[in-house]
């Protein structure tokens, strides 16, 4: 993939330098608070394999997310196509972010997100992107509706892949921005 770059952040394909920071995000209990388990490092680094050769093959999947001023790492933002059929139809694309703790408080999602929406219905065409969480996860659902997101309660579901050990976490919230709003937002902040 070509490089997304922003104000202060570059999104770019995973490099093997980046093994420590993607192995500390999936291990830290704060960061995977609203996750069924943490990875250990052989586990993250094969996650991190498969994440590069998704984006080497199709050019979506969940990017590395780096500080523009010396290319370091803090986690990842992604565009990634979906596997949850029959709660969201096959090939629905959804925007996924989480960063290293120190990174979190700067605006930094919100700035790589917005600039993943413009990839995605500027640059791929796409009719919608979509976004889910645990109801609980406030920051998550925060970032969604800065990123111009709405929440879709009729499309809420019980994440299936949430083990039944862990209940509270399996119920999820969905919220997606169609290209048409995307554009009338874009207008109305033109405009204002
Ligand atoms: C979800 C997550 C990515 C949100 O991170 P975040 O840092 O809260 O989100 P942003 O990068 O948009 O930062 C927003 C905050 O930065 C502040 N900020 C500071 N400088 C800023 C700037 N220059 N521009 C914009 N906001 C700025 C905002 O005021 C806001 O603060 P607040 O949280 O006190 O209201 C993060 O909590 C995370 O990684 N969670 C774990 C993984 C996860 O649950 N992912 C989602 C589930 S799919």
């Amino acid at each position: 993939m070509k490089p997304i770059e922003t104000e202060r952040l570059r999104i770019r394909n995973w490099l093997d330098t980046d093994r420590a920071l993607f192995a500390e995000i999936n291990a830290d209990p704060t960061v995977m608070e609203f996750f069924p388990r943490r990875r250990e490092r052989a586990e993250a680094d094969a996650l991190m394999d498969e994440a590069r050769q998704r984006i080497e093959a199709t050019d979506l999947g969940f990017f590395a997310v780096a500080l523009k001023n010396g290319d370091t790492p803090i986690g990842f933002c992604g565009l990634a196509v979906t596997d949850l059929e029959p709660f969201l139809p096959h090939g629905t694309v959804e925007i996924g972010l989480r960063l290293a703790l120190p990174f979190w408080g700067k605006g930094y999602v919100t700035e790589a997100g917005k600039a993943l929406l413009h990839h995605g219905f500027a640059e791929r065409g796409l009719d919608e992107i979509v976004s889910f969480a645990v109801a609980k996860n406030k920051r998550s659902t925060a970032v969604m509706r800065r990123l111009g997101l709405r929440h879709d309660p009729a499309r809420d579901f019980d994440h299936p892949r949430v083990p039944d050990t862990h209940p509270h976490l399996k119920r999820h919230v969905l919220y997606s921005l169609s290209r048409n709003d995307w554009t009338l937002g874009l207008n109305i902040e033109k405009a204002g």
